[in-house]
C-alpha cells in the first residue's frame, strides 16, 4: 500500500504531512512512502533526507496523486494554482485522503470528495478521548500556537518579560493576561511564566483553576455562580450577565496588563468578543494583544485576521498560521499523529476502515463516496461527555470519585459503569464459589495438617485478615492514596521488625528484623522525597 505526501499548496503553509523521521516510521509500518519533490522544503526537510528514510520522490503533483493509495495532507484539498484542477479531482477514485478537513465549515468540499468516491478521514474530527490522545492533531497544533503566541508577543513587546534590577535601574516584569485556558491557553501560560512574566488567566470553566495555578499563574475569579463547562468538557455559551461581568473584569485588567493573549472559543460558534475597542484604547502604549481566535472572528473587536498592525499604540497580532510558523516541529508532531492513526488502522499490511472503532468512525467524514459526517450519536443516555456532533465521549477531566463499597474509608476513581458491572449476578456467583472453595480448602487443612503447623497457620490467616483491614482502612491523607497504603504496609513491617530485634542477639530472625526495619524506613522516607520532587516539577 502506497502513501503519498504532496506539497501543501495553501498560500504561506510551510508544514508537510510527514518528516523524514515520521516517514521512516510509516515505512516500518509496512507502507511504501512517496513524497512530492520539494514538499518538505519550507519545513527545512530536503528530498535527500526523505530518500535516506527509504521514501521515493515523485517529480510532480499529478504523478504523486496518481500513484498514491492513501494521500496525507495538512490543509483541506483546494484548487491547485499550477494545475488549474481541484486536489479532490486529483485523488484517484476509491482512494483515501487524511488531513484537516473541517467538515462543518466545508460541506461543499465533502460533496466534491464524495463525488470522487473517496474515503476521507478528518484529523480535526478525531475524538478528544484518552485513547486517541496520540492522534489528537488539534491539541498538537494548539500547543504550538499557544507557545508561538507568546513568542510573537515578545517580539512585538519592547521590554523584558522578567523583572530585573540592573545598575541602570529597576525593570518591572511584564504582566500577561491569558483569556481561555484550553490547550493553547495553558501552553501560553507556561511559556509566559517561563520567560519570567506575571501571568493571570481567566476561563469560564472552573475546572481549569487548578491547572492554571499549577503552572504558577493567578486564576482570576468572578463572584458569579455559573460554570462554563458544557458538553464534552468544552465551553458552553454563557449568560449575558456572566459575559458582561467577565468583560468588566477585563476592562479593569486592560489598564494595567501589558500583553493579552486570547484563546476563548466555543466549538461550532463564532468566537465571543471579549476585548472591546475601548479596552484596547485604555491599554498602555506599547502593549500587545495576540488573538488566537482570529480565524473564528476574533476575541478582540479590532483584530484583523491574518494581520499584525498597530491600533492606537497597541500591537494587534491576528495571525492565523502560528503552527505553520514552527513548521519543522509542527510537521513532526502532526506526522506522529498521522502515524498513530495509520497504526490504529492496521498499518500497511492490514489497513482497513473499521467502523466499530470509535476513533476511526468519528474521524471518517466520507466513506466510499458517501458523506458520513456527522457520526451518529450514541444512544447511551448516561454519556454526558459527548462532543458536539460526535458519537464518542470526551475525557476532559478525571472521572468522578465513587466510593468503593468494600472499604468505606477509601475512595477510588472507578467509573459507575465498572461498579455496575461488578454487581451483576454472574460475578456474585463467582465470588460465592470462591468463598466455598476457600472454606473447603481450610477445612481440608484443618483435618489433615499436624497440630504445630495448624497453630502457625491460624496466626498467619489472622495476621492476613487484620493486616488487610488495617491497611485498607487507612485514610488517604498523604500525597496520594497509594502512598498512604504503602506507608501503612511499611509501618506494619517496621513494627514486626522491631518485635523481632527486641532481644539483642545475632540470630537469623534478629538480622531479618533489622533488614525489614531498614527497607521499611527507606520506603517511607524515599516515598516522601520522590513525591515531593514530582510535585515540585509540576509546580515549576
Ligand atoms: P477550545 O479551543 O475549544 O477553547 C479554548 C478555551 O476557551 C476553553 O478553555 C474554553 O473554556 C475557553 N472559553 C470559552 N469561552 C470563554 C469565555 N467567554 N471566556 C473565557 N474563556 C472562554 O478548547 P480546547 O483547547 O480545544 O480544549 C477543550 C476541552 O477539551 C478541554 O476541556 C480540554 O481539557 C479537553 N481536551 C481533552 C483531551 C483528551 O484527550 N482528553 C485532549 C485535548 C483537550
Amino acid at each position: 500500500m502506497k502513501i503519498g505526501i504532496p506539497k501543501e499548496i495553501y498560500r504561506g503553509e510551510c508544514r508537510v504531512a510527514a518528516t523524514p523521521d515520521t516517514a521512516k516510521h510509516l515505512v516500518k509500518l509496512g507502507f511504501d512512502v512517496l513524497i512530492e519533490s520539494g514538499a518538505g522544503k519550507s519545513a527545512n526537510f530536503t528530498d535527500d533526507a526523505y530518500i535516506e528514510s527509504e521514501c521515493k520522490i515523485a517529480p510532480d503533483a499529478p504523478t504523486l496523486w496518481a500513484e498514491a493509495d492513501i494521500v496525507l495532507k495538512v490543509r483541506p484539498p483546494q484548487m491547485h494554482p499550477e494545475l488549474g484542477k481541484h486536489e479532490a479531482e486529483l485523488l484517484n477514485e476509491g482512494n483515501t485522503l487524511i488531513g484537516f478537513i473541517w467538515p462543518a465549515q466545508n460541506p461543499e468540499l465533502l460533496e466534491k470528495l464524495a463525488a470522487h468516491k473517496a474515503t476521507v478521514l478528518a484529523m480535526d474530527a478525531v475524538p478528544r478521548i484518552t485513547r486517541a490522545q496520540k492522534m489528537d492533531a488539534l491539541s498538537s497544533m494548539a500547543n504550538l500556537a499557544g507557545y508561538r503566541a507568546v513568542i510573537e508577543a515578545a517580539n512585538h513587546f519592547g521590554r523584558f518579560f522578567n523583572g530585573q534590577i540592573t545598575a541602570a535601574g529597576k525593570v518591572p516584569p511584564a504582566k500577561v493576561l491569558v483569556i481561555g485556558a484550553g490547550v493553547a491557553g495553558l501552553a501560553a501560560i507556561s511559556t509566559a511564566k517561563s520567560l519570567g512574566a506575571i501571568v493571570r488567566a481567566f476561563d469560564t470553566r472552573l475546572v481549569v483553576k487548578e491547572q492554571i495555578q499549577s503552572l504558577g499563574a493567578e486564576f482570576l475569579e468572578l463572584n458569579f455562580a455559573e460554570d462554563g463547562t458544557g458538553e464534552g468538557g468544552y465551553a458552553k455559551v454563557m449568560s449575558d450577565e456572566f459575559i458582561s461581568a467577565e468583560m468588566e473584569l477585563f476592562a479593569t485588567q486592560a489598564k494595567e496588563i501589558d500583553i493579552i493573549i486570547t484563546t476563548a472559543l466555543i466549538p461550532g460558534k463564532k468566537a465571543p468578543v471579549l476585548v472591546t475597542q475601548e479596552m484596547v484604547e485604555s491599554m498602555k502604549a506599547g502593549s500587545v494583544i495576540v488573538d488566537l481566535a482570529a480565524e473564528q472572528g476574533g476575541n478582540c473587536a479590532v483584530t484583523k485576521p491574518g494581520e499584525i498592525y498597530c491600533y492606537k499604540g497597541v500591537t494587534i497580532v491576528g495571525l492565523t498560521d502560528l503552527p505553520s510558523r514552527m513548521a519543522q516541529q509542527a510537521s513532526q508532531l502532526y506526522g506522529i499523529n498521522l502515524y498513530h492513526l495509520l497504526k490504529e488502522m492496521g498499518g500497511g499490511d492490514r489497513f482497513k476502515i473499521d467502523l466499530e472503532d470509535e476513533v476511526i468512525r468519528s474521524a471518517l467524514v466520507v466513506h466510499d463516496g458517501k458523506i458520513t459526517w456527522p457520526p451518529p450519536k450514541k444512544e447511551d443516555k448516561t454519556d454526558k461527555e459527548q462532543m458536539p456532533n460526535s458519537s464518542v465521549k470526551l475525557s476532559p477531566s478525571p472521572s468522578p470519585r465513587v466510593p468503593v463499597s468494600s472499604s468505606p474509608n477509601i475512595t477510588a476513581s472507578v467509573s459507575p459503569r465498572i461498579l455496575a458491572s461488578s454487581s451483576v449476578p454472574t460475578s456474585k456467583i463467582n465470588k460465592d464459589l470462591w468463598l466455598i472453595l476457600i472454606g473447603l480448602a481450610l477445612f481440608g487443612i484443618g483435618i489433615s495438617a499436624p497440630s504445630d503447623f495448624l497453630s502457625h497457620f491460624s496466626v498467619f490467616v489472622l495476621a492476613c485478615f487484620i493486616g488487610w483491614q488495617v491497611i485498607w482502612n487507612v485514610k488517604p491523607a498523604l500525597h496520594t492514596p497509594l502512598m498512604s497504603v504503602t506507608n501503612a504496609i511499611s509501618g506494619i513491617i517496621i513494627i514486626g521488625g522491631m518485635l523481632q530485634i527486641s532481644e539483642l542477639s545475632s540470630s537469623p530472625s534478629t538480622i531479618l528484623g533489622a533488614i525489614a526495619i531498614l527497607i521499611g524506613t527507606i520506603n517511607i522516607s524515599g516515598g516522601f522525597l520522590v513525591t515531593q520532587r514530582m510535585l515540585r516539577m509540576f509546580q515549576k
